[in-house]
């Protein structure tokens, strides 16, 4: 169990608090989580084009994107909006539903069903150009036998050429300050805050507990769910082993979570957010 956060700030009116603790609250209400994220979803959405234009060479054309683990579905909408072919899949039913249901009312093609990272099955034979996994979902994969299964899994899923992109925060095992990140989405007369806090990744283990607060309010009443779970954690070295297990990509680049395409960087000791670009192999003549 991870130390007990600090305190948040006291609301200015009396309000009414429930709390609860559950280790899948946070992906059982995709709502409050698309809130969360929202901000991001045109930028990733922007990078994910430039960057298959820069590397996989796929000019302007519609490109067939795979997201393993899409949660609420907010850049599969986003690209199929874009006129971009979507498939997506999530663990979590509640997610699922949301994504589906979000491009049914939209008019918005794309498939979307319920599957694990490192076991999925494709619905299509048709490979993709693109397949995506951002905001250290990877780190989902508790195991390095999964972590290796899903690396294969979806470098298998991209086309020769095609891209396989994993955004992943690094741990530093020196490092035993807590992290620390706060996120606030607004929609409708709703407010969600968001406090998560990462806890001293182990070495021999490879997890990092964490921890999300949120703090949810409408009008009078805020609602308080708090959400406990653990990251396999990557350092550098950690990192470039993982990319070792799938031989048929090869990496091309690495950015990070500013999405920006004319700032790369290196996997090395700087840790912190990466955005690795990764290659499948052209099969030999
Ligand atoms: C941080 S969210 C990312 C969602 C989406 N990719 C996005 O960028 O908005 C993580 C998602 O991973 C899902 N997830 C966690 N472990 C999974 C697994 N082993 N297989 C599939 N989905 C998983 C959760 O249900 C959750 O929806």
């Amino acid at each position: 169990m991870p130390p007990r956060p600090p305190s948040s700030s006291s609301p200015s009116r009396q309000r009414s608090a429930v709390a609860l603790t559950s280790s899948t609250a946070w992906y059982d209400t995709p709502l409050y989580y698309d809130m969360v994220y929202a901000d991001y979803t045109a930028m990733e959405t922007r990078f994910i084009e430039g960057i298959c234009r820069r590397h996989a060479g796929t000019g302007r054309r519609p490109l067939r994107v795979l997201e393993p683990a899409c949660g609420s579905g907010r850049l599969l909408e986003s690209l199929s909006r874009r006129g971009h072919h979507v498939h997506g899949f999530d663990l979590n039913r509640h997610q699922v539903a949301f994504a589906r249901d979000r491009l049914r009312r939209k008019g918005l093609k794309g498939r979307v069903w319920i599957d694990s990272m490192d076991r999925f099955k494709l619905p299509t034979e048709r490979p993709f150009d693109v397949v995506h996994c951002f905001v250290s979902t990877f780190k989902y994969l508790t195991t390095g036998a999964a972590a290796k299964r899903a690396i294969r899994l979806m470098a298998a899923a991209a086309r020769p050429g095609g891209l396989v992109l994993i955004g992943l925060h690094m741990s530093d095992y020196r490092d035993r300050r807590e992290g620390y990140e706060r996120w606030i989405g607004r929609r409708r007369g709703l407010k969600v805050i968001s406090h998560t806090w990462s806890y001293r990744p182990d070495r021999r283990t490879r997890l990092e507990p964490m921890k999300t607060r949120m703090r949810i309010l409408r009008g009078d009443q805020v609602r308080v769910e708090d959400t406990h779970w653990n990251f396999r954690t990557y350092s550098p070295k950690e990192l470039k082993e993982l990319i070792a297990q799938a031989p048929a990509l090869e990496l091309v680049a690495c950015h990070d979570f500013r999405y920006e395409l004319h700032s790369t960087r290196r996997i090395d000791n700087e840790y912190g957010d990466i955005i690795l670009v990764l290659r499948r192999k052209q099969p030999r003549p």
